[in-house]
């Protein structure tokens, strides 16, 4: 049942995640109108013993500017204060949940729990067993029990899996839901349409006509703050082995039966299934100079900040079509793309004008939009050729409209019962199956990474990388977002 009393329980209410990513989006969608102040209620749970006001203090300013939406939003929640690991607190939990429902009673008593764990994940196990023993809903009122976790599932394919061994003995796969939040990133859901919607794509998408796929996440900051979570995972694991995987699959998959969740889920897991072991050669690790100046990272650190893997498909389409996967820290710009090289023009009669090559360019942030660069006659009386582009830049073609954080749109999803935007246990699986030898080389020291300048494009070894997977740069070119 998708109506009816549905309380929200934020465990980790005090943190970092919760206050800057959790409450602001159920602060958007109950601006929106998405949760109704009738049969919502919104529970922190943490160890801190504060008080409703206390906690409603710390997350007030991360919220929204409209003074009267807010208060009427920060009025949902409730406080519970109670250790992870003993029953009491959960017991506690369960008696606030249940008078809440009796209370709304009006709203035909169902009973919809939605628990999302903003917690470090060593504590997802005996969470999960408590909110299994003491909270589940209560069935005689109907409605359901979800879990949302977030990453990291585990360190590598061994543990990734013994977790989830043990959360599903406690709850089913269609209760679980694993956030990837670039998943819920506009333009990553426009993969879907975008490949399968557009004649203009079902043709040219496959290896006899790309060249290379590159799938680019780039920070202009470091890892200040947070050198001591970052330094137990390093970017593979913070960035590669889920966002941009996640990213590949929607790039690289076949097309799915239908929308049906289990169907897009299956078509991904066979992409992450047909990827070759990675090779050495198709690995540049760096590690930006100061990060172990930060004093919660060992000074011996080996952990990578940035790293370009190249990964191969062995399947019909992909066959020979490096796919290139590149993430830092710490680099001169902050912008998350995929870019589609396809290949040379086969006897090209322009060829002594240096024409560059085909790209299709999906902008994921900032300034979202999507671009195809060609080659176009320069305008005027000469007949010469000169780089252009077809842009679709949304802050232009769809002025005014807002784009969803990506937090808002999942939780949304978690309320409705929609898993396709979640990863599922073997997706998980086949992910860490394809990154953990490499991460257990690193992790043993047996590959290192070269150090780069903070603000730097990177090593130039990755440079080197990806012109020897046959990356062609245009030189004299470069799209401009626009402006209003
Ligand atoms: C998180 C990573 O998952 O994604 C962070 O742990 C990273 O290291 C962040 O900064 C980037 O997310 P976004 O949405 O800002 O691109």
């Amino acid at each position: 049942s998708e109506t009816g009393c549905l309380s929200i329980i934020v465990l980790g209410a005090s943190g970092d995640l919760a206050k800057k990513k959790t409450f602001p989006a159920l602060y958007h969608l109950f601006r929106q109108g998405f949760l109704h102040s009738n049969e919502v209620h919104i529970f922190g749970y943490a160890r801190t013993r504060i008080s409703d006001d206390e906690l409603r203090d710390r997350i007030r300013g991360y919220l929204g500017k409209d003074a009267e939406v807010v208060s009427k939003f920060l009025q949902l929640i409730k406080y519970v204060s109670g250790s992870y690991d003993t029953e009491a607190g959960f017991q506690l939990l369960d008696k606030e949940i249940s008078q809440h429902e009796v209370s709304k009673k009006s709203s035909e008593g169902s009973s919809r729990r939605l628990f999302y764990l903003a917690l470090p994940p060593s504590v997802y196990p005996t969470v999960c067993r408590m909110i299994r023993k003491c909270c589940m809903n209560k069935s005689d009122l109907g409605g359901w029990t979800r879990i949302v976790i977030e990453k990291p599932f585990g360190k590598d394919l061994e543990s990734a899996e013994n977790l989830s061994a043990h959360i599903g003995e406690l709850f089913e796969e269609a209760q679980l839901y694993r956030i990837d939040h670039y998943l819920g990133k506009e333009l990553v859901q426009n993969l879907l349409v975008l490949r399968f919607a557009n004649r203009f794509f079902l043709p040219l998408w496959n290896r006899d006509n790309i060249s290379n796929v590159q799938i680019v996440f780039r920070e202009d900051f470091g890892t200040e703050g947070r050198g001591g979570y970052f330094d137990e995972y390093g970017i593979i694991r913070d960035i590669i082995q889920n966002h941009l995987l996640q990213i590949l699959c929607l790039v690289a998959m076949e097309k799915p039966v239908s929308l049906k969740p289990e169907y897009i889920r299956d078509e991904k897991v066979k992409v992450l299934q047909s990827v070759l072991p990675i090779r050495d050669e198709d690995v540049v690790l760096g590690q930006y100079e100061g990060y172990r100046d930060d004093p919660t990272v060992p000074d011996q650190s080996n952990t990578p900040t940035f790293a370009t893997v190249v990964l191969r498909i062995h399947n019909e389409r992909w066959e020979g079509v490096p796919f290139i996967l590149k993430a830092g820290k710490a680099l001169n710009s902050r912008k998350a793309e995929i870019r589609v090289q396809f290949k040379d023009v086969p006897g090209d009669i322009f060829k002594c004008q240096k024409q560059g090559r085909n790209e299709f360019v999906i902008r994921l942030q900032p300034s979202e939009a999507m671009y195809m660069k060609l080659t176009v006659k320069q305008p005027g009386l000469e007949m010469s050729t000169v780089q252009s582009e077809l842009d679709l830049s949304y802050m232009q073609r769809y002025q005014g409209v807002p784009i969803p954080e990506a937090y808002e749109r999942l939780i949304l999803d978690t309320i409705r019962g929609d898993q396709q935007h979640f990863v599922r246990r073997d997706e998980l699986k086949a992910a860490w199956e394809i990154f953990t030898p490499l991460l257990h080389r690193i992790d043993n020291g047996e590959m290192k990474p070269k150090e780069y300048q903070p603000g730097s494009r990177g090593p130039v070894e990755a440079d080197e990388l990806l012109a020897k997977a046959g990356y062609v740069q245009t030189h004299g070119y470069i799209w401009i977002p626009p402006t209003l």
